[in-house]
């Protein structure tokens, strides 16, 4: 029976281009675990596009002195081109400014509205006198009343993660002017979290299997007792309010929106396909299951906050897991390109083979805790691991067999040790695939590649270049064998390193056409030929 897993994936700000960090955080990890339940043939919708709202876009568009529009097509434009050379396979990759979006987004609204889960409430928002505005997340930095970190955002604050609001800060100062921040009387929706307190524990009680760092950090957000927070903001950019009643120059927070991009999203997807009830599958059926691809400052935003939304406008599935990562380091410090911390994405996308780099990325996933990655440890493994160990085991099989045999004869009397290194593999199937069902995609890789040199040791115990001076009809078995095995490694491999493997599987001649398992290989054929599959680096 195949399930339905829906495969939501953090919605980048277009504001600024992506680096390592980003990749490695959740579209890599995302893309594998989507392309494994492809293969093993279940119904996955994989979604997410362009956050084109909130302030780190016009904070950008007013340092650059152009229009936010400017600011978000050039950066769309920016993400589809990576997402392309990495082979990141979505389903829909979108924008928050569709007009699917916006009504999605206005329904949830007025149905929160109606059912008194949102109403109005006048707060005192920071505010900039020299410059006549109010001073809206981003527009206004201080001290975390947390962890007293100096530069909090209004929004965030970046050393602890917990999600602020600007009248929180400590001494804020505006990001306009630089002076500080008054405060002035406005009114604002405001989402009435505290609603969902008790509903919202419970539910998290019931979660196995998720991260500690995830379930801990939501469960002491929850347990600080929920705040109601506001939901609209005094900004030009954004959504539009779908009452009237706070008069003009307030648009909806764009955190209240984006998130509800991976229903509108998903939406949107059954639409294009001409098949507009088909969400539903991943969204009103109790037996789908999905899964939030996020960095760990989003945790808040996807374990509570959108819960709560979902829960208070009913019937619409829950997260199934949020296996957020945490951050990626160079030198100890969070990867930002923009900040000059590790080359850019565009850099390594010139120099490496994108397989290569989802490799590398992919042995160093921040799965539990900040993971430091240099460029030397993945120059080394692309070197080690994928030039000498799988692409020469690769190379190396093909070139004997086509040196050797015009073509491979039928296939019998394999030896014990050929069919201990097949039977091995099922088992192989079995557990990387249960190690990417719980979102385990670092040792499930490392598992995979251990059947890499499995094949390599074979080889070397059996030598068929030696036996095929006497035996030939010896030599041609275990060629065979190590040609099903290869094949069955480039099965394995394929969530992590689609485009390679492709390659490998393609030249294989098969009698069978499993994507996760042991195929039979066609005898009697000529391989086909096979490139270079990696490239060595100095
Ligand atoms: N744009 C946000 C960020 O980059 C993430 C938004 S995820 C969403 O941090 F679900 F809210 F869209
Ligand atoms: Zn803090």
């Amino acid at each position: 029976m195949s399930k339905n897993i829906l495969v939501a994936v953090a919605w980048p700000y277009a504001s600024g281009s992506r680096h390592l960090g980003h990749i490695g955080g959740a579209y890599l990890p995302a893309d594998i675990f989507a392309r494994y339940h492809r293969v093993i043939g279940n119904n996955v919708l994989m979604v997410s596009g362009s956050d084109v709202h909130g302030t780190p876009i016009t904070v950008r568009a007013d340092a650059e002195g152009v229009k936010p529009i400017d600011i978000v097509n050039k950066y769309h434009k920016e993400f589809l081109g990576y997402w392309d050379k990495l082979s990141i396979s979505w389903d829909n990759y979108t924008t928050t400014m569709t007009d699917t979006h916006i009504e999605v987004v206005h329904d949830i609204f007025n149905e929160l509205l109606n059912k008194g889960f949102i109403d109005k409430q006048k707060s005192l928002q920071a505010y900039d006198a020299s410059e006549n505005k109010f001073l809206p997340d981003r527009y206004v930095e201080g001290t975390c009343p947390h962890c007293s970190y100096a530069e909090a955002r209004g929004d965030q604050c970046d050393s602890c993660s917990k999600t602020l609001d600007p009248e929180e800060l400590i001494n804020p100062v505006s990001n306009i002017s630089g002076n500080s921040a008054e405060f002035k009387e406005t009114e604002h929706f405001f989402l009435k979290l505290s609603m969902v307190q008790n509903e919202l524990s419970k539910w998290l009680e019931t979660k196995k299997g998720w991260r500690p760092h995830v379930i801990n950090w939501a469960k002491s957000f929850v347990k600080d007792g929920l705040q109601d927070r506001a939901i609209t903001r005094d900004l030009e950019w954004g959504i539009k309010i779908p009452v009237d009643d706070l008069g003009p120059g307030k648009k909806i927070y764009v955190w209240f929106e984006a998130v509800i991009g991976y229903l509108s999203a998903s939406k949107e997807w059954a639409q294009i396909n001409n098949k507009p009830d088909e969400w539903e599958n991943w969204w009103l059926n109790p037996e789908a299951e999905t899964f939030y691809f996020i960095g760990k400052d989003n945790v808040p935003f996807h374990a509570v906050i959108w819960p709560s939304i979902l829960l208070g406008y009913e019937n619409l599935n829950l997260p199934t897991n949020v296996p957020a990562n945490q951050y990626i380091l160079v030198k100890g410090e969070k990867a930002s390109a923009s900040r000059g911390v590790g080359k850019t994405l565009d850099e390594y996308l010139d120099e490496w083979n994108p397989d290569a780099l989802r490799y590398a990325l992919a042995s160093a996933l921040p799965e539990q805790s900040d993971s430091e990655i240099s460029e030397s440890e993945m120059i080394r493994r692309n070197n080690e691991e994928l030039v000498a160990a799988w692409g020469n085991l690769v190379q190396r099989v093909f070139s004997q067999i086509k040196n050797n045999f015009d073509r491979l004869d039928e296939m019998s009397d394999l030896s014990n040790e050929d069919e201990n290194l097949l039977n091995d593999f099922e088992n192989a199937f079995e557990q990387v695939g249960n190690m990417i069902e719980k979102v385990e995609l670092k040792s499930s890789l490392q598992e995979a590649m251990k059947y890499v040199s499995k094949v390599n040791s074979y080889l070397n115990e059996t030598e068929p270049w030696k036996v095929i001076k006497e035996d030939q009809k010896r030599a041609s078995r275990i060629l065979y064998t190590s040609l099903t095995a290869i094949d069955a490694c480039a099965n394995l491999l394929y969530p992590y390193m689609p485009t390679t493997s492709e390659l490998v599987r393609d030249a294989i001649p098969k009698d069978t056409d499993k994507l996760w398992g042991v195929n039979k290989i066609k005898t009697g054929v000529k391989l086909n030929e096979i490139g270079l599959l990696f490239k060595k680096f100095d």
